[in-house]
């Protein structure tokens, strides 16, 4: 596949493995329980058609474990054989022992020889599966060596491959940091299957000549390898199908090592583009070094260099003459009242907590030892150039981005609907803010994201104004809270084709995870960044960049339509890329909470950015930074390199089947809606056509080519549910029935909908207890409305009512008051200046509208003028800024809200707004 020959990844046909997991767990539980059930029985009709399950059941698993090390395909010998010999006793007990090794996990920790009948090692697993069914990890784990899979790719006969098992096997040794087994496939689409569906491979050893086709017909990776013709690959040399199946290993699983044994002709292998293999093998090179080198790569991944600076640390004496009296627990452990601190933290927190730098730490301010490492891992790991932990949230690590690049008076393009502390940032940075308003989803009283047409437009205006030369940054939310995920990559190709030097900051606060799922990464910004500078330096960019020039250059380029109705390609002469993204890595990974990253992908950071960017990082961040963040962040990177790709495909099929409960339990349908693609998406932004991502027919397998082509999808792990029809609104939804009566915790609601996030923690078992729950629910409000009289009906259908039809209409952006604008043909305002302004009191009033005082200063033909932010919560927007004019619509909009939390606004005093005179003043020079 050439990538740089068209804009879009063909797309992953992941939706057949998406719960393959779950299938391989509930089909060994299926197979054991239909062994169980023959064996002890004497109906021989039924016992045939037992026999006949059990045969498609083995043959089923047999495909699923070809791409696992455990059971090897000598233990599959073996069941198959107990089966052909009719021994079900026997291949019964085999099975049971066999599906407690996979609950368990135990064959991670030692080998699991299934044609022995081990009295003790069986009690062993059965503890360990007792152990993990209760408390989630198994009882031997402490001191366990880290267990992961190498593939091989190489065409052998099944001798060939246990010769290679045992010659890695035999290799182990105590002291190794890890250990392994070996997966081995003969085809070039076995190695990519193997890939999608066992998580356990961590490294790649792609070896001598192998088939393109798998000897199974899959039909679901086809879509996959659109493009590839198999022609072309079965004519490819050697080194050219391993070099095109190391770059598709990498774009699914990037944080694979892979490792490339050649026979060929070494020159001619090296001079290719072998980027994506740690290190080329030749055949003479043997096992150890191989061995070794495996080790040392994965290695180089587990290292968490502060968390370990910081353990170390935590076990040295040292004498305190400093401040911290908390550090090494001194002012608590001789407390005499608080002792039960340390009760409850245990001592190695306090032990860890200290305010040096030095002694094998590091200072966040200014790194040079393992905090600095962290952080370069920390790249490598989502793909940026330059990361940098942020120990205050993405509250803080947005305003970091923007004073860095935004300097006052530069025009900043920005969601209107973004989090407040982008708001903030504006104001402190002093930038001339043009807003830009998402699509509304007034059904539902939340905002979706900004369509890409508005983006241009505005860009259009500032070109034809002749100010596009002030608009330095485009700043959006990807994902939205609810879920709403941009288009990353169409977005910034098409604003650079106006504004080749534009800075991109995406808020990917919600989006951390995204980095570890292939179906995901693509619409993060720290890949779109790197596809697209790859892109823009090909040969064939600059082939199809010159064809659409010339085509674009015959149109008049005063007709908007030239600009609108068409994609635009961007001049890879002049095109710079510059884009930030800033992570809540404590909302979607492990880090402790405000566990912050930036991530950075700027050709022009070292030269422009460097230096600024750390002053701004100084202006916000405190010098007494929390090491046990740092390293929460630090611990949090390493898992995510090394199991990102299964806990975030877990979280994904757990997400998958909250939702197909949902979308088919006839009960909760009745009450609970769960939000569709095409509920959240409005069908001109979805080309793709896809409305759901699953059909009960076909199943899940139309999430991949929406997410491939859309202008926005749902990501959905995030599980909006309207719940108009229950008529009770989402804030007593939320507080009287999910927590106080059950305990779930949820965050987000709007007027009729409630926001379920899975993330990476979420188990099958909280799934389960969350469908109970509603379930639960749907039955109360079920049991209500049989026993309510005719009057209490009529309460309750009103209240349906006003929920899912009296919905105010979401109000857009106005505009801003001339007295903060500088330039009357674009919309940007001084947002900073309208924010001091208010400061002194003479300048503003307070006007209320619950009587009609502002309705009649505007009826008067006044400009009424915020003079502060106001905030309803919810949907948690500002529907007014500083500066921004009063709108007829803003008005219906706050009267018709019915929420209790605004702020910006006291109802006995009414709006804050700027006084005429205030607003007649010259502006400050
Ligand atoms: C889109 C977005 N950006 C930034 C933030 C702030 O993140 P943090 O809580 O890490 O400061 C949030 C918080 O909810 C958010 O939703």
């Amino acid at each position: 596949m050439n990538e740089s020959s068209h804009t879009e990844t063909p797309y992953t046909a992941l939706g057949f493995y998406h719960k393959i997991s779950q299938l391989r767990a509930d089909t060994w539980n299926a197979l054991k329980r239909d062994l169980g059930q023959l064996v002890r029985l004497n109906d021989e009709s039924r016992a045939r058609n037992l026999i006949k399950a059990i045969d498609v059941k083995l043959t089923r698993l047999e495909i699923i474990e070809d791409y696992h090390a455990f059971p090897s395909k000598e233990d599959f010998r073996h069941l198959w054989a107990l089966f052909d010999r009719e021994e079900y006793v026997l291949l019964e007990k085999v099975v049971k022992r066999l599906v407690r090794a996979l609950i368990s996990e135990s064959y991670r920790r030692r080998h699991v020889d299934l044609s022995e009948t081990d009295a003790d090692a069986e009690d062993l697993e059965t503890l360990d599966a007792l152990a993990q069914l209760r408390h989630g990890h198994p009882a031997s784990n402490s001191s366990a060596q880290p267990y992961f899979e190498l593939l091989i790719v190489d065409n052998l006969s099944s001798q060939e491959e246990e010769v290679v098992r045992e010659a890695f096997h035999s290799l182990r040794r105590p002291e190794d940091r890890f250990v392994y087994d070996v997966v081995t496939v003969r085809s070039f689409e076995d190695a990519l299957i193997a890939v999608l569906v066992n998580p356990n491979i961590q490294a790649c050893l792609i070896r001598y000549e192998f088939p393109y086709k798998s000897k199974y017909n899959l039909s679901a990776l086809r879509n996959y390898l659109e493009g590839l013709s198999e022609q072309e690959l079965e004519h490819q040399s050697e080194a050219e199908r391993s070099i095109l199946l190391s770059s598709m290993i990498h774009e699914l699983r990037p944080e694979i090592d892979q490792f490339l044994v050649t026979s060929g002709d070494v020159e001619a292998t090296a001079s290719r583009d072998i980027r994506h293999f740690n290190r080329i093998f030749y055949r003479e090179t043997d096992y150890i070094e191989q061995h070794h080198t495996i080790l040392r790569a994965i290695d180089s991944r587990y290292r968490t260099p502060f968390f370990d600076a910081l353990r170390e640390y935590s076990k040295k004496p040292t004498g305190v003459f400093h401040a911290m009296p908390i550090s090494r627990g001194k002012s608590v452990t001789r407390s005499h009242w608080a002792g039960h601190m340390i009760d409850f933290y245990g001592i190695n927190i306090f032990l860890a907590e200290t305010s040096a730098t030095s002694g094998g730490l590091d200072s966040l301010l200014q790194p040079y030892g393992p905090i600095k490492k962290a952080q370069e891992y920390a790249a490598r790991a989502f793909g940026a150039r330059q990361s940098f932990f942020v120990t205050n949230g993405t509250s803080t690590a947005n305003k970091i981005v923007v004073q860095a690049l935004v300097k006052p008076r530069d025009i900043v393009l920005i969601d209107r609907d973004c989090h407040k502390s982008h708001h903030y940032g504006m104001v402190l940075a002093g930038a001339h803010v043009s807003y830009l308003d998402s699509y509304p989803l007034n059904d539902y009283s939340m905002y979706g994201a900004v369509p890409l047409r508005e983006i241009k437009k505005t860009l259009l205006e500032y070109k034809r104004a002749g100010q596009l030369h002030r608009v330095k940054m485009l700043l959006l939310t990807n994902c939205t809270f609810d879920g709403v995920v941009y288009n990353v990559r169409r977005v910034m190709e098409e604003c650079l084709a106006i504004k080749p030097d534009l800075v991109f900051l995406w808020d990917e606060a919600w989006f951390a995870f995204a980095t570890f799922n292939p179906t995901y990464r693509p619409r993060t910004a720290m890949h779109a960044a790197r596809t697209l500078r790859d892109r823009y330096r090909s040969e064939a960019y600059r082939e199809e960049y010159a064809a659409w020039k010339a085509e674009f250059d015959a149109l008049d380029p005063d007709d908007d339509a030239t600009w609108l109705e068409r994609r635009l390609l961007p001049d890879p002469e002049a095109v710079r890329i510059r884009a930030y993204a800033t992570h809540s890595t404590h909302k979607t990974l492990t880090s402790l909470r405000q566990g912050s990253m930036i991530h950075v992908w700027d050709q022009d950071f070292r030269q422009k950015v460097e230096a600024p960017f750390h002053e701004a990082y100084m202006t916000h961040t405190s010098t007494s930074p929390n090491y046990q963040i740092v390293a929460s962040l630090d611990v949090g990177r390493m898992q995510a390199e090394m199991e990102g790709f299964e806990l975030v495909h877990a979280q994904v099929e757990a997400a998958l089947s909250l939702r197909e409960q949902l979308y088919t339990h006839p009960l909760l349908q009745k009450y609970f809606r769960v939000l569709k693609n095409s509920d959240m998406v409005p069908a001109e932004y979805r080309e793709s056509g896809v409305e759901s991502y699953y059909d009960p027919v076909t199943g899940w397998n139309q999430m991949e080519e929406a997410w491939a082509r859309d202008e926005f999808v749902v990501d959905p792990t995030r599980v909006t549910i309207a719940i108009g029809n229950t008529g009770v609104d989402g804030d007593a939804f939320k507080n009287e029935y999910l927590m106080n009566k059950y305990g779930i915790q949820i965050n987000k609601t709007s007027r009729n909908t409630v926001l379920f996030m899975t993330n990476i923690g979420t188990t099958r078992g909280s799934i389960a207890y969350l469908l109970d729950v509603l379930i639960k629910l749907a039955k109360e409000f079920e049991y209500r409305w049989e026993e309510s009289s005719r009057p209490e009906r009529k309460i309750i259908e009103r209240r349906v009512h006003s929920l899912t039809r009296e919905l105010p209409p979401l109000p857009d952006f106005s505009r801003f008051h001339d007295a903060f604008r500088q330039c009357s043909e674009t919309p940007e305002g001084d947002i900073r200046r309208a924010y001091f302004l208010s400061y002194d009191e003479e300048n503003t009033e307070y006007l209320r509208f619950d009587n009609g005082e502002l309705q009649a200063e505007m009826r008067a033909g006044r400009d009424v003028v915020s003079a502060s932010f106001v905030i309803p919560y919810p949907p948690g927007f500002p529907v007014l800024v500083p500066g921004q004019v009063v709108s007829e619509e803003i008005l219906h909009f706050l009267q018709a809200l019915d929420v209790k939390e605004i702020h910006g606004y006291r109802p006995e005093l009414g709006l804050i707004v700027f006084t005429e005179e205030a607003l007649a003043a010259p502006p400050e020079t």
